[in-house]
C-alpha cells in the first residue's frame, strides 16, 4: 500500500475518538514509529509493507488508541524541545507551553556556568534534563513525590547519558536539602477541580491526577510551598520560574511579593495566555 493509503486507513480507524486532523497526525506518528522513518522519507517511498510483525504491532496500537489511551503512552515516548523522551502511563505527557518555559530559562542563562538548579515536580524529567543538556555544566536536582516519575526520569537520564543531574523522591511540602540553588523551577499541579469539566476525557481518564489537580479553594497551595522552600534554599539574588494556570497570574504575583520575593515578569505563551512567571529573591 502507499503511504497515503496507510494514513487514510489508519485515520478512518481513529475518527470515532479523534477529530480528522488529530487522527491524521496520530496516523503519521504511528507510521514513523512502525516503519522507523520520518514523514518525508515515507512520502517519497513507492510503497510501504506491513509484514506480520508490524501488522501485529499496528493492531495493538490501534486497539489501545481506540480505548482512548493517549498516543504518547501507546508509543512510550514523546518529543520535547527536539528530543525524544521515554514516557509511561503515570507521568504527565509533556506540553508545548512547558517548552516555552524551558526556552525562557535557557535564553536567560545560556552564558552562565555551573549553575545549581532545582526542579520541583519533575515528572518525566523533561525540564531538568533539557536544562542539563542546554546550559553550561549546571548541577541539577529534580524531586517528585511519584515513584513512577522518579523511575521514568531516571530512564531518561540514562538514555541521554547525563552525569550532572540527580532525581529524588521527595514531598515538596516537606523538602529537605542543605544545597543552595541559583535557580528553582516548577510546573506544579495547578488545574482546579471545577476546571475538569473543560478537559478532554483522554486527559481525565489517563493522565495522573496527582500531577494536575488542586482544590478549588486553595489552588496556589503548591506555589506557596515552593516559595517557602525558596525562602530557605534559593540563593540571595537567585531566580525562580513557574508555569502557571492562566487564570491565577495576578493572585500568584501577590503571593510572590507577600512572601518577600521580587515579582519580575508574567509572560504570555504562543496563544497569548499568561502562563509563565519569573521572580527574584
Ligand atoms: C504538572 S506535573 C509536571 C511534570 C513535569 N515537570 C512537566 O513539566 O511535564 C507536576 C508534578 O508534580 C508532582 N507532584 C505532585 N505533588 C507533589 C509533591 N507533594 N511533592 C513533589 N512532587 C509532587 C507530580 O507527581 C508531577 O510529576
Amino acid at each position: 500500500m502507499t503511504y497515503s493509503e496507510f494514513i487514510r486507513k489508519t485515520s478512518n480507524e481513529l475518527t470515532n475518538i479523534y477529530c480528522e486532523s488529530e487522527a491524521n497526525s496520530i496516523s503519521k506518528m504511528l507510521a514513523q514509529d512502525l516503519f522507523k522513518a520520518d514523514n518525508t522519507s515515507l512520502i517519497i517511498q513507492n510503497s510501504i509493507i506491513l509484514d506480520p510483525d508490524i501488522k501485529e504491532k499496528y493492531w495493538n496500537y490501534i486497539s489501545l488508541l481506540k480505548r482512548g489511551v493517549p498516543v504518547q503512552y501507546v508509543l512510550g515516548y514523546s518529543f520535547f524541545y527536539g528530543y525524544r523522551f521515554n514516557i509511561e502511563n503515570g507521568v504527565l505527557i509533556p506540553r508545548q507551553e512547558t517548552e516555552e518555559l524551558v526556552d525562557w530559562i535557557i535564553k536567560d542563562h545560556k552564558k552562565e556556568e555551573s549553575l545549581s538548579i532545582l526542579e520541583v515536580g519533575t515528572g518525566s524529567g523533561i525540564i531538568a534534563i533539557i536544562l542539563a543538556m542546554e546550559l553550561l555544566k549546571p548541577k541539577i536536582m529534580g524531586i517528585d513525590i511519584s515513584e513512577k516519575a522518579i523511575e521514568v526520569t531516571n530512564s531518561n537520564i540514562q538514555k541521554f547519558k547525563l552525569k550532572n543531574i540527580s532525581v529524588e523522591k521527595q514531598d515538596l511540602f516537606d523538602f529537605k536539602s542543605n544545597i543552595m540553588f541559583d535557580i528553582i523551577v516548577s510546573n506544579p499541579p495547578y488545574v482546579r477541580e471545577f476546571e475538569k469539566r473543560l478537559m478532554e476525557s483522554l486527559v481525565l481518564e489517563h493522565e495522573p491526577h496527582q500531577a494536575l489537580f488542586v482544590n478549588d479553594d486553595n489552588p496556589l497551595v503548591y506555589y506557596e510551598a515552593i516559595l517557602k522552600l525558596a525562602q530557605i534554599n534559593l540563593c540571595s539574588g537567585g531566580v525562580g520560574y513557574f508555569e502557571i494556570n492562566e487564570s491565577l497570574g495576578n493572585e500568584l504575583e501577590s503571593m510572590i511579593t507577600n512572601l518577600g520575593f521580587k515579582m519580575d515578569a508574567l509572560r504570555r505563551d504562543i496563544n497569548n495566555k499568561p502562563r509563565m512567571i519569573r521572580f527574584y529573591k
